[in-house]
Parts: C-alpha cells; structure tokens; sequence
C-alpha cells in the first residue's frame, strides 16, 4: 500500500492536499457574532440545463404562483418565503474570472502554475451555526415544492421556449434547482439539487458523458470496483495502479460537470449584478456548488455532498488562501457523504457509479447517527427530505448537550482517500 499524496501527482500546482486550511491566523472580529436580523428569501426562478446545448435555461416564477403556493401551504415545504440568519463571512475571490480561466488552463494543459492573485472580502453568508438557517436552506435545496406545469424556459441569450429542458421530467433526476431572492434583490441564493445517480439521469446527447465524468470526479480510478466490474476509463493498470496522464486525458477541457456550474453562476451575476451571492445543493449538486463557490469566493453550505476535494484537484482549479466560507453538512450513516458506496452490491454499483471520494474542503458539519442516534449506514438516509425530517427539524441532543446549536464546523482532519492506489506513468 502506497500513501501517494494524489495532488502531488496529479497537479504540482494545486496545493489542495498539503494546504492546512487554517492559514491565516487573524481572528474574525467579535462584532460578527451579534445575532442579526434574518433575510426573507423569495423563489424568482427555476434552473435547468438544456439538453440540446448544455445551456443553463431559466424559468421564471411569477408572483401569483408564489400567492397559489402559499395559499395552498399546508405543510412547511410549500412555505414561499424562507427565513435565514446572515452573519459575517470571510470569502476569496479571485482577481478576475479571466485570470482565474488563464491559471486553470495553464495548469489543466500545459502543467504549469501561475499566480493567482486573491481578494480578500468580508461578506454577509449564512449563519451555519444557527439550525433554523440550515434546516431552511434544506428545504430550499429540495424542489419537490414547486413542479412547474408548463414553464417557458429561456436562456439569457434570448431563445425563449426552449421545451422541456432535460432533468424536469418528474421521474428524471438531474441538474437543476432555484433562484431566490429577497425584496430588495441584495441577497440571492442559487441552490441546486443534487442526484446520486448522474448529472443529467438516464439519457441524452450528454448523459453518457456525464456519468464518465462523474465517476472520473468522485471515484478514484475510473470507479474500478473489483475484477467484475467496467470500468469507465481505461486507465487502470493491474494491482492498484492508475496511470495519472491517462486519467487526466479521459477527463479533461469537456467535462461538463463544472462548466455548467460556473455558467449557472454568471448567468445569474447578471440577472442579479449587485446581488451578494450565495450557492447551496444537495448530493452532487453540492459538490458542484463547493467548487463554484471557491471559483467566486462565495458563501455556500451543503448537504450531504460528496467529497470534492479530488475533483477540485483533478479539475485543476487554483486553490484560494482558505476556503471556510465552504460549510459541508452531513451524517455518518450517508455512505454519499462519507465516500463508502462502492462496493460491487452497494446502490452507487448497481447504478454504475462508484462514490469513494470521502475528503471535503472548508468546513464540515457532522453529525454521528451512527454512534449517537444508531443509524444503520444507509443509502436511504442520503435523502434531503430525511435530512430535513430528521436531522434538522429537532434540536440535536448531543449538541444542544455542549451549548450548541448544531455540531461545530470544523475543516476534516488528515482526511485520506483512494489511499490504496498508486497513482502514476505506467505506459
Ligand atoms: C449564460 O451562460 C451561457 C452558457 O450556458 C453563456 O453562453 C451566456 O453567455 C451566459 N449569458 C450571460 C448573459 O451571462
Ligand atoms: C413552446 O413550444 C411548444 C411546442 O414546441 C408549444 O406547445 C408550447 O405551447 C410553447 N410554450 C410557450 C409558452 O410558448
Ligand atoms: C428585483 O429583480 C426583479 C427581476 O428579477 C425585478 O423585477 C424587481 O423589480 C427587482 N426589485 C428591486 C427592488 O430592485
Ligand atoms: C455522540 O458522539 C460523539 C462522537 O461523535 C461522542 O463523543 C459522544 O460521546 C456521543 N454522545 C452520546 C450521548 O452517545
């Protein structure tokens, strides 16, 4: 068994791995801690991704839905209005989008660095340590509130009626989610709804690619499992070996995973361009929201998400001076979250999928149901719904035990993964 640092191999420029996140020391000002009063946010939008183009595609929500919805709220899921705490948040964004795409594709093609100069910025963010902020953003990564009837997607270059967009179907489980806003537009909150089975779910132009690129993201050699088992890359090389070049190769410039996430992004800078910008998701979509959030230096919380701390690696994205303003909120009994669903019977295998990453960056937020509440590790608990229903809805004894809301956020600890492979040139 061979302990490779996988970054040093895969990207010498990408410090995603050796880097301690707490690199700079200055405390945060005590101000920030005063309870503030909440923002109220409003569903505007609906986002999907248009099969044909892989375009973001928007849909807009009109107020008198909004008035239908809330008159028809009866259960909490409908309510058209969510209630958040900010508090101050600490963010790096990059000098400019196009020096950040200039360091990345010097990296991603050529191997080499360059510098990437970052600004640091105090914001307004979720306030993670209040469970009323996090089990109302749950709710807002969860789009089973609002199934559009017949929506009139457009993009933003004006192509109006784009039918529907792939992943909207009801029993269709892909890339999507909303927009929200508060009444003076100062605050928006982009979430995206998660799958564990593939970007854009069984079929398309795309969906053959995407599953590729997943499990290129989120495994470790091109999700080999065993001996039975296909692989989706060709780049595994006997005995636990894994040719880098090749897995570089196999992924490279048209994954779609990412780009989508940072069209989402600007699309929505500029229907909103003086907004504060806040990114959540569930499952994969909260992966994807951590990768865009330290691309913008934006506040984002997730739910569940995989590990994506390989992926940002294997992407090649320049890696900002912290990124705390990331907050992972997961359970030890999600075998998702905890990059456990991989084995030839598990529900990741049988979906042809192998999720074995298990390293996040910013800070997490775990609960232990296994040890606390006696969770039996189940994919079944991965749902945001059981998320909302019975992890956030209650206070948490255990923390409420040490005078606090939810369980500390805190970076993972010496988190290892695919430690068992041998990453390297084996042609
Ligand atoms: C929106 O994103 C698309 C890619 O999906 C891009 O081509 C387009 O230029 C963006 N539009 C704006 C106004 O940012
Ligand atoms: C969009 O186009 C479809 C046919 O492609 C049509 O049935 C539908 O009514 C159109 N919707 C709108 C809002 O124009
Ligand atoms: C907020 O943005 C919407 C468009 O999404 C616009 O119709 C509305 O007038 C804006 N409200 C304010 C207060 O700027
Ligand atoms: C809850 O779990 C933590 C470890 O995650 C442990 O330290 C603590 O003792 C547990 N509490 C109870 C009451 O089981």
């Amino acid at each position: 068994m061979l302990l490779s640092s996988v970054a040093t191999l895969l990207v010498p420029l990408v410090d995603w791995l050796s880097k301690t996140p707490e690199n700079h020391n200055r405390t945060p000002n005590k101000v920030s801690h005063v309870a503030r009063e909440p923002l109220h946010l409003e569903l505007r939008h609906l986002h999907a991704v248009d099969a044909s183009s892989a375009h973001v595609v928007f849909s807009d929500v009109s107020p008198e839905k909004l008035n239908t919805l809330s008159a028809l709220d009866s259960s909490t899921s409908t309510k058209p209005s969510y209630s958040v705490r900010p508090r101050r948040t600490r963010t790096y964004r990059p000098s400019s989008y196009a020096a950040h795409v200039r360091a990345r594709m010097r990296s991603l093609e050529l191997g080499e660095s360059e510098k990437l100069e970052w600004e640091e910025d105090e914001i307004e963010g979720p306030d993670v340590e209040s469970r009323e902020t996090l089990l109302e953003l749950a709710k807002m990564t969860n789009n089973a509130y609002v199934e559009p009837e017949d929506p009139a997607w457009y993009d933003l270059n004006g192509r109006w009626n784009i039918s529907l967009p792939f992943g909207w179907e009801p029993e269709s489980d892909g890339f999507r989610g909303h927009v929200f806003a508060t009444p003076d537009n100062k605050t928006v909150v982009i979430s995206i709804k998660g799958t564990s089975a593939g970007l854009f779910g069984g079929g398309g132009p795309t969906a053959k690619k995407d599953k590729l690129n997943d499990n290129l993201l989120f495994s470790c050699c091109c999700a080999r499992v065993d001996w039975t088992w296909t692989t989706v890359c060709g780049c595994y090389r006997g005995g636990w070996k894994c040719d880098q070049t090749c897995l570089e190769d196999a992924l490279i410039s048209d994954s779609l995973f990412y780009p989508i996430g940072t069209n989402l992004y600007n699309n929505v800078t500029y229907m909103f361009p003086d907004a504060n910008i806040w990114m959540i998701g569930h499952s994969l979509g909260g992966a994807l929201a951590s990768l865009v959030g330290i691309t913008f230096g934006v506040p984002v919380v997730t739910f569940e998400a995989p590990g994506e701390r390989l992926a940002a690696t294997r992407l090649h994205l320049p890696s900002p001076p912290s990124t705390h303003h990331v907050t992972h909120v997961w359970h030890t009994a999600d075998p998702i979250a905890m990059g456990i669903c991989n084995g030839v019977l598990s529900s990741c295998a049988l979906g042809g999928y192998a999720m074995e990453t298990a390293c996040h960056l910013g800070k997490t937020i775990v609960y232990d149901t296994v040890s606390n509440a006696s969770w039996t590790v189940d994919i079944r608990t991965h749902g945001i719904v059981n998320v909302i229903e019975k992890l956030l809805a209650e206070p948490w004894p255990f923390s409420v035990e040490q005078g606090r809301e939810v369980p500390e956020p805190v970076p993972q600890k010496d988190c290892v993964e695919c430690f068992s492979w041998e990453f390297g040139d084996f042609d």
